[in-house]
Order: C-alpha cells, then structure tokens, then sequence
C-alpha cells in the first residue's frame, strides 16, 4: 500500500511517499526558518504564506521520486493537529483538494503520534505496549502505547516545551535561533559545572522547563552585571553544558520511570530535540543495564517530514478508526 504523507503543522513543508508503513520511497521537505530567524521564533503568517507557496512543487517532487503514479496512490495522510492553524489549512486542503481530484482516500493524523512513528520506520512492528517521549519545539509528552490506536497521555510539560526551554535559554546567551542546535554545539566545549535544576512537579509524569531557563536568566545576568560586560566563551560553554545534562537528567527520570511502572520494555525518543547527541548517548548510557531497549529515530527524522505522517497513517489506516477527510 503506497500512502502519500503530507505536513504543514509548523515551518516545514513536507510531502513523501511511504510503501506499506516501512519503506520510504521519497521524503521532500522545505523549510522556511532562515525567514524567521531574525525573530528569534517561528511567525505563523510567514511560515503559512511560504507553505502555500510551495507545497505543490514539494508533493510532485515526492511523488515524481518515489517512482509511485499518482494514480496508483491508495491513501493521503495529512497531519491535521496540533500544530499553527494556517499551515495546518493548507496541508489539510490540499490534501483533500488531491484526494477528490484523484480519488484517493484520504485520513488525518495527529502530529505527535506520527513523531513517534518516526523512530518505528523501517523496522519491525514493536512489542507493545511501550512508552513514548516526544521533546519537540511546542510539545514535551509521555505516553503509554497499547497499540497504533491507543495512544495515552501520561505526563506533558506545565509550562514550556523542551525544544522552547533551549530555543530560550539559546536567546538568553545571544546565541540565534533555533537555539537546541547551538546549545548542543557550545555545551560540547564546556563542562557542566553549573547547578542548574529543573524543577519538580506534582504529578510524577509531568514536566516543567520554565525555572530552569529563568534559573539560567538569573545567572546570566548576575554574571553580566559583576563583569559589566559579554560572558567569556567559556562561561557560555559551561552554562550550556550545565543546562543541557540537567534537560538530559530529568527527561531520562521521567522515562524510566513511565517504563518501570507500566511495565514497557521499549522506549521511543521522538521529535526535534532527540536530534540531540548528547541526549541520545545519555540516554542509551542510562538504559543500557536496564532491560529497556531505547530507539530514536535517525536525526533526519527528528525534525518534521511527511515520512513520518505517511507511516503512521498507514497502520491507521488499516484499523479504520481515523476520521477520513
Ligand atoms: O519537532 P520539531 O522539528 O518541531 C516541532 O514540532 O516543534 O522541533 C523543533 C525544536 C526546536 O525547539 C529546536 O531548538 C529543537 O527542536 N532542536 C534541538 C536540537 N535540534 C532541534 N534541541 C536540542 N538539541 C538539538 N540538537
Ligand atoms: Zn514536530
């Protein structure tokens, strides 16, 4: 079954043939940040105005590459939320304008479920159920997996998303946007001297981000005003480092713990912050006498893409319990 995988929820457009859930065919993705980076954020009006701009010339290189006719498409998936409204509108109408002039089915997904299934392309249908970390620019979520259907939140952020706490922290330093990448790049230099501490949380499967980039705010401008000037590189180095192993330190305890309560033997770390290699090795170094097999998808599948989209709705599909479009 070959599925046409369609994305629009942020920045990214994205479109990509997937064969049978597994095997991706093509995967086309255009984004506009280096629009928004003077911002310091996304602007919802840009990245729209962008997608409209290009996704057809995106979903006919996707098609044209995977060697796929049109024709013989047999579903669309589109991401369908969360994500900013109006570039969601434009995956979601030209998904369906494409559907009714080709007659080909078409289903809706969720974002996060599809950035789970990222880390699940091209390998064997998981043991369920498992538990599931997304850490993404808007999203930090945990969930219980009983199967492709049955998705269940356990524990999501209480105020800022992970992938947002660096992007800040990054701003925080004068570093650019987006900051996780920059954040990684400084901290690999430094050594995580700093107590920095993120915070606790009533409920045991939740997270919070804020305290610790004002906790890093504090620090920053402390420092600023005892040498009334710039940080030295090094400073800024040792605060990403410092940062970044505190991040790597609760999202690991939550995990664990998630898994060890509901009895999962396999972990997914999805979504743009596990691009993060010191994330990923300290995650991995953790688990490795644990019994839990932790898997990430490859760094190009962190970020947004339709191959993602495409493969979960495939499985979806199938159990014909989505809303069709
Ligand atoms: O999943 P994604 O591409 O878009 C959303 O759905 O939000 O995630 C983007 C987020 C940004 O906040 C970005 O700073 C963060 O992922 N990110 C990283 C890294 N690469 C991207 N955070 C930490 N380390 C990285 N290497
Ligand atoms: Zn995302």
């Amino acid at each position: 079954m070959n599925v046409l995988g369609i994305e629009t929820s942020c920045d990214e457009t994205s479109a990509a043939v997937v064969s049978n859930g597994k095997d991706i065919l093509s995967n086309i993705t255009v984004s506009s940040l280096n629009l928004h980076k003077k911002y310091n954020g996304i602007i919802p009006e840009i990245a729209f105005r962008r997608q409209l701009e290009t996704i057809t010339q995106v979903t006919e290189e996707a098609i044209r590459k995977s060697r796929i006719k049109i024709k013989a498409l047999d579903l669309i998936s589109v991401t369908a939320n969360p994500g900013l409204l109006g570039s969601l509108l434009v995956g979601l109408t030209f998904a369906k304008a494409v559907s009714l002039s080709y007659n080909i089915r078409c289903i809706e997904v969720d974002h996060l479920y599809a950035h789970i299934y990222s880390a699940l392309l091209g390998q064997k249908k998981p043991v369920f159920p498992f538990i599931a970390l997304v850490i993404s620019g808007g999203h930090t979520s945990l969930f219980k997996i009983d199967s492709f259907e049955k998705f269940n939140l356990i524990g999501s952020t209480l105020d800022d998303a992970c992938g947002e706490a660096f992007d800040k922290v990054s701003k925080i330093l004068g570093l650019g946007y987006p900051g996780g990448p920059i954040v990684e790049r400084m901290a690999r230099y430094g050594k995580p001297s700093i107590r920095f501490n993120c915070c606790d949380t009533n409920k045991k499967f939740d997270f919070s981000f804020s305290g610790i980039k004002t906790a890093v705010l504090y620090y920053v401008n402390n420092l600023r005003s005892k040498q009334s000037g710039n940080l030295s590189k090094t400073q800024i180095y040792d605060i990403c480092a410092s940062f970044q192993k505190s991040v790597a330190e609760a999202l690991i305890k939550k995990s664990f713990l998630a898994c060890s309560e509901k009895r999962s033997k396999l972990l997914i770390v999805a979504g743009g912050v596990a691009a993060n290699t010191f994330l990923r090795e300290s995650f991995l170094k953790y688990f490795l006498d644990k019994d839990i097999k932790v898997i990430f998808p490859s760094k190009t599948l962190c970020m947004d893409n339709a191959a993602m989209v495409a493969g979960i709705g495939y499985h979806l599909f199938k159990k014909a319990e989505v809303k069709t479009c």
